[in-house]
């Protein structure tokens, strides 16, 4: 089908539309596919008259469905004129045709070119940490345990400040940190809480630092995200539980990765990490003083976001470099902890993602969008660019 629309403005044509100095036409097969068409369309500094202009500027109208990293993707083979079919919604995989070129995509950017043995020893925590280890990049020191009674016996034997996590959960799950001298029995419940969601566990040092996500794609950093965990800034006068609502309000705020950034949820772990400093939701801390709900820092679990990518010393992007290339990877997601981002430092790599987000990287909480939907169109497709 086809559509006229006025517009001003400079459009270079595709197969999606065609440019004549004051009117685009549209050629589309379905209603929300044109819906997204003149969303790409508006998106190129392009104003399209008699059409309402989307809600905002991260959601691909028509496909709001779909996570954010996979609208994100559509928007871009539009813009780049690469046909596309939604082959799975739940699954998030999809189709992208040019010419006869065809790439399936599936959860923004699992590809091809990564094969499902590497996704398997990224998955496995202790696995990544013993081949990092033996490609001489550092990583925390720590134990690893099968049985949960063999856990419990090396409580003398932990540092001071230490970490106890599932081998292969992601999104912070059943995570717990300890950062001061704790006792046999919270350490006990912290392996308890771990097993309950693995077979196996890892008890490591806790790294001191900075946390950055490196997000790695055909051995190049393509963005680098300083991230911190759950949080709000008191004023004086509310309460944490209104401030987190207040936070919430943020547009860029949703549920299960259809917007930039999560809520903060005030769930069983949230108040754990309040009442550890000594607060309640119902506290109402001083001007300007910051609250962390959550200590581990994930997106999803409602941490914010900074992009650091020009910043960020190309010392820490080799190493990341290297860990993709360890794991013999095209496209992974890099935690590190750095004691200094400006300078070579002290630094320990925590895991490497074998499905990264993409969404807080096109839309970090603070500073520059990185586009890495497109470069993954880029390096699929290399024939438009
Ligand atoms: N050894 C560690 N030292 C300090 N913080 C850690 C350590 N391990 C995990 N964390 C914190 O917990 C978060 C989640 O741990 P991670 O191993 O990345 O698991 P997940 O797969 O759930 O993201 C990290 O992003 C970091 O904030
Ligand atoms: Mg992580």
């Amino acid at each position: 089908m086809k559509k006229i629309v006025k517009v001003s403005g400079e459009l270079v044509d595709n197969a999606y539309w065609q440019f004549d100095g004051d009117t685009v036409t549209i050629t589309y097969q379905t209603d929300r596919e044109l819906l997204a068409i003149l969303a790409v369309i508006s998106r190129q500094h392009v104003v399209i008259e008699d059409v309402a202009a989307p809600d905002n500027d991260f959601q691909l109208p028509g496909y709001e469905n779909l996570e954010l990293s996979t609208q994100n993707m559509i928007s871009d083979a539009i813009k780049n004129g690469i046909g596309f079919h939604v082959l799975d919604e739940t699954e998030q995989i999809i189709k992208l045709i040019y010419g006869d070129h065809v790439e399936f995509i599936k959860a923004g950017n699992i590809t091809r070119l990564d094969s499902a043995l590497s996704h398997a020893l990224m998955e496995n925590k202790i696995v990544t940490k013993d081949i990092l280890k033996t490609a001489g990049i550092q990583v925390p020191f720590g134990y690893e345990f099968h049985q949960i009674e063999d856990a419990f016996q090396h409580f003398d034997k932990l540092p001071a400040e230490f970490v106890v996590k599932p081998k292969s959960t992601n999104y912070g799950i059943g995570i717990t940190i300890f950062k001061e001298t704790t006792t046999q029995a919270d350490y006990e419940q912290a392996v308890k809480i771990a097993f309950e969601n693995d077979e196996a566990i890892i008890v490591e040092t806790y790294a001191h630092g900075t946390e950055y996500r490196f997000y790695v794609q055909d051995d190049a950093v393509l963005a680098v995200l300083e991230r911190f965990p759950a949080n709000v800034i008191g004023d004086g006068v509310q309460t944490i539980k209104s401030l987190v609502a207040l936070k919430n309000r943020d547009i860029r705020r949703g549920e299960h990765h259809r917007t930039p950034l999560e809520k903060i949820k005030i769930g069983e772990v949230e108040s754990l990490t309040l009442s550890l400093q000594g607060f309640t939701e119902s506290s109402i801390p001083d001007a300007g003083i910051c609250v962390f709900l959550r200590e581990n820092s994930n997106v999803s679990t409602g941490g914010d976001s900074i992009d650091r990518t020009d910043e960020v010393a190309t010392f820490y992007k080799t190493i990341a470099v290297k860990v993709a290339q360890a794991l013999d990877v095209t496209i992974t997601g890099v935690d590190i902890i750095i004691s200094d981002a400006t300078r070579a430092s002290d630094y320990y790599v925590i895991e490497a993602n074998q499905n990264p987000m993409m969404q807080m990287h096109l839309f970090p909480a603070v500073g520059q969008s990185r586009r890495v939907t497109e470069s993954l169109i880029k390096l699929l497709f290399p024939e438009i660019s």
